[in-house]
C-alpha cells in the first residue's frame, strides 16, 4: 500500500540533499548572473558568447530536416552507436584531412558539442589534484568541466602571440601536469592566435615531456585576417586530442561537436560518453551530415566570415575612436571576441555596474583567470550585435570608461 505524507508533515522538514563534495563546492557561475542582467531589454549586449542569430542557416536546415526525415526517418529518430553516426564522422574526417592531416571515420567521436568533450577529456584524464597547464585567461567553461574532476591548474601568461612558451617548461618541471589545455585560434576570451614558432616549441616540450595535449579549436576556420596556421594535431599528429564543434560553424542549437584523436584515445573516450549520455542526438547527427553532404557549410563559413569581418572593423574602429587611450586590445584574425585590458587599477566590475545603466552590457574578464587575477579585463563579442548596435555599443561603454581612465 503507498502511503502519503499528510500537509503537516510535508511542510516541516527542510530536506538535506545528500550532494558530494564537490557537488556543493560548485560556484554559480558570474557569467550566467550576468547575462540574466544584459538581456533586459534596450541593453546592447556584447556579453554572450552566442553568433550572430541573423546568419543561423534557418532555411537550409529546414530543408536538411525535411531530407533526413524523408530519406532515414526511423534511423534518424532512434538510439544509435556512442561513437556517433558513421556517415557524419566520415564527413568530418575528410574535412579535417582536407586540412593537410589524414584521418579516417575511425579518430572522430561526436560529442554533445565541443563542452562535452571537455567534460569527458576531464572524466577520462584527470584525477582530483592532477594540474592542468592553460593558458592565462583562458575558456571558462574548460575549467568548469575540468573543476568537477577537482583539476588544479597551473596556468601561462599570454603575449600577443599566445601562451608565452619560455615559462611552460618552468612550469611543465614545477607541477609535472597531466595535459595542456590551449584554445590556439582566436581564443575564447582574448582573441589571441598562438604564433607558429610558438606552435612548434609547444610540440617539441609535448613531446620531451609526454603530456597529453588537448586542442580546442571551435573557431579555426573563423579567420579574417592573416594566414591560416598549421593546427596542433598537423604539427604533433597522435600527440594531440582536438575538440571541434559546428556551433560556430552551423548552430549552437545542433549541438553537434566531436573529438579527434588517435584509435587508442577513441576507444577510451567512447566508453566514457556511453555512461553519459549514451550517444549526441542522432537526429541532429544526420542533419549535420546533411548541410555538409549539400556542400552548404563552406558557403556558408565565407558567408559569416565577411559579415564578422565587418563587425570586428566596426568595433575596432569605433573603439579607436572613442575609448580613452589608456585601453589596450589585442587584435583578433577572427573568432568572436575582442579583450579590453583597462588600466591596472580599474575594475571591470565596477565599470559593468554603469555600464548596465547606460544600455551596455560585456563580460567581466577575471572569470577566465584561474589564478583569480585580470579584475582589469573584459570581454565584448563583436559577432553578435549588428554594427550600428556595435558603433552606439561602445560609445555608452566610452561614457563609462571615460570616469574611469
Ligand atoms: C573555446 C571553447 N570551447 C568549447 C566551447 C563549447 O562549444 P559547444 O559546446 O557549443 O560546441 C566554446 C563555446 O563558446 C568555446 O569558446
Amino acid at each position: 500500500m503507498v502511503t502519503f505524507l499528510d500537509e503537516k508533515e510535508k511542510a516541516t522538514p527542510v530536506f538535506n540533499w545528500p550532494f558530494s563534495k564537490i557537488a556543493n563546492s560548485l560556484e554559480a557561475s558570474v557569467i550566467r548572473e550576468t547575462l540574466k542582467i544584459s538581456s533586459k531589454p534596450g541593453i546592447i549586449n556584447f556579453a554572450g558568447g552566442l553568433p550572430a542569430s541573423e546568419l543561423l542557416p534557418i532555411d537550409q536546415i529546414q530543408e536538411c530536416c525535411d531530407s533526413v526525415l524523408t530519406d532515414h526517418g526511423a534511423q534518424a529518430l532512434q538510439y544509435s552507436i556512442s561513437q556517433g553516426v558513421p556517415v557524419l564522422r566520415e564527413l568530418i574526417a575528410h574535412r579535417i584531412s582536407r586540412q593537410g592531416l589524414p584521418v579516417t571515420a575511425d579518430n572522430i567521436l561526436i560529442t554533445t558539442g565541443s563542452q562535452q568533450g571537455l567534460d569527458l577529456i576531464g572524466r577520462v584524464f584527470i584525477e582530483p589534484g592532477d594540474y592542468v597547464i592553460t593558458e592565462l585567461p583562458t575558456y571558462l567553461g574548460a575549467l568548469q568541466a575540468f573543476n568537477f574532476y577537482q583539476a588544479r591548474y597551473a596556468p601561462i601568461p599570454m603575449d600577443n602571440d599566445g601562451m608565452i612558451i619560455e615559462q611552460l617548461e618552468e612550469k611543465i618541471k614545477e607541477f609535472r601536469p597531466k595535459m595542456i589545455y590551449v584554445v590556439p585560434n582566436f581564443q575564447n576570451p582574448s582573441g589571441i592566435t598562438l604564433s607558429y614558432q610558438r606552435r612548434k616549441a609547444l610540440m617539441n616540450l609535448v613531446f620531451r615531456h609526454q603530456i597529453a595535449m588537448i586542442d580546442d579549436n571551435p573557431y579555426g576556420e573563423l579567420r579574417y585576417s592573416g594566414t591560416p596556421l598549421p593546427s596542433l594535431r598537423g604539427l604533433g599528429g597522435d600527440a594531440v586530442i582536438q575538440l571541434g564543434t559546428f556551433s560556430k560553424l552551423i548552430s549552437p542549437g545542433l549541438r553537434v561537436g566531436w573529438i579527434c584523436a588517435p584509435v587508442s584515445a577513441i576507444k577510451i573516450i567512447e566508453k566514457a560518453k556511453q555512461a553519459v549520455d549514451l550517444h549526441s542526438s542522432t537526429f541532429t547527427q544526420f542533419i549535420a551530415a546533411e548541410f555538409l553532404k549539400r556542400g552548404y557549410l563552406d558557403p556558408h563559413i565565407e558567408q559569416i566570415r565577411t559579415a564578422y569581418a565587418v563587425k570586428r572593423d566596426t568595433m575596432i574602429a569605433a573603439m579607436k575612436e572613442y575609448f580613452p587611450p589608456s585601453i589596450r586590445w589585442p587584435y583578433p584574425d577572427g573568432g568572436l571576441f575582442l579583450w579590453v585590458q583597462l588600466p591596472d587599477n580599474v575594475s571591470a566590475s565596477m565599470v559593468f555596474q554603469q555600464a548596465v545603466h547606460q544600455g551596455v552590457a560585456f563580460i567581466h574578464g577575471r572569470p577566465f583567470h584561474p589564478d583569480g587575477s585580470g579584475d582589469n579585463t573584459m570581454r565584448l563579442n563583436f559577432a553578435s550585435s549588428s554594427p550600428e548596435n556595435i558603433v552606439e555599443g561602445i560609445k555608452r561603454l566610452a561614457r563609462v570608461l571615460s570616469q574611469y581612465c
